[in-house]
């Protein structure tokens, strides 16, 4: 018996919630830096448990606008939301709300620094 009874999940054919399938992951490259999620996950929540430093004072509800990334790669369609909230020129220029996104493929993003109290 291995540890935790991974035996049996093994041996029922079974997957241990603790072990990830390899198709089910995906590498995004966050400002050079390789960062790896589930796939099917926001960009958000993708770049939160990345550990990268991230605006955001809705939760990912798309309703503070402070998650904004440059996103390059197939993505999920901009949604109406984000098409109001960053108008034509930054959505042609890949701006997208990170918490909208939903990561599916292999992405290079680049997250803005979070401005300080007072900073432009
Ligand atoms: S986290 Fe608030 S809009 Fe994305």
């Amino acid at each position: 018996m291995l540890e935790g009874g991974r035996v049996e999940s093994l041996a029922s054919g079974r997957i241990p919630r603790k072990m990830p399938r390899v198709s089910d992951e995906v590498v995004i490259e966050v400002d050079g830096r390789p960062v790896r999620c589930a796939k099917g996950s926001s960009l958000l929540n993708a770049l939160v448990n990345g550990g990268v430093l991230i605006g955001t004072a809705c939760g990912g509800r798309g309703i503070c606008h402070f998650c904004r990334v440059t996103v390059t790669g197939a993505t999920t369609p901009v949604s109406p939301e984000e098409q109001r909230a960053l108008g034509n020129l930054l959505v042609a220029r890949g701006m997208r709300l990170a918490c909208r996104v939903v990561v599916e493929a292999p992405l290079v993003v680049s997250v803005p620094p979070i401005r300080g109290k007072g900073e432009g």
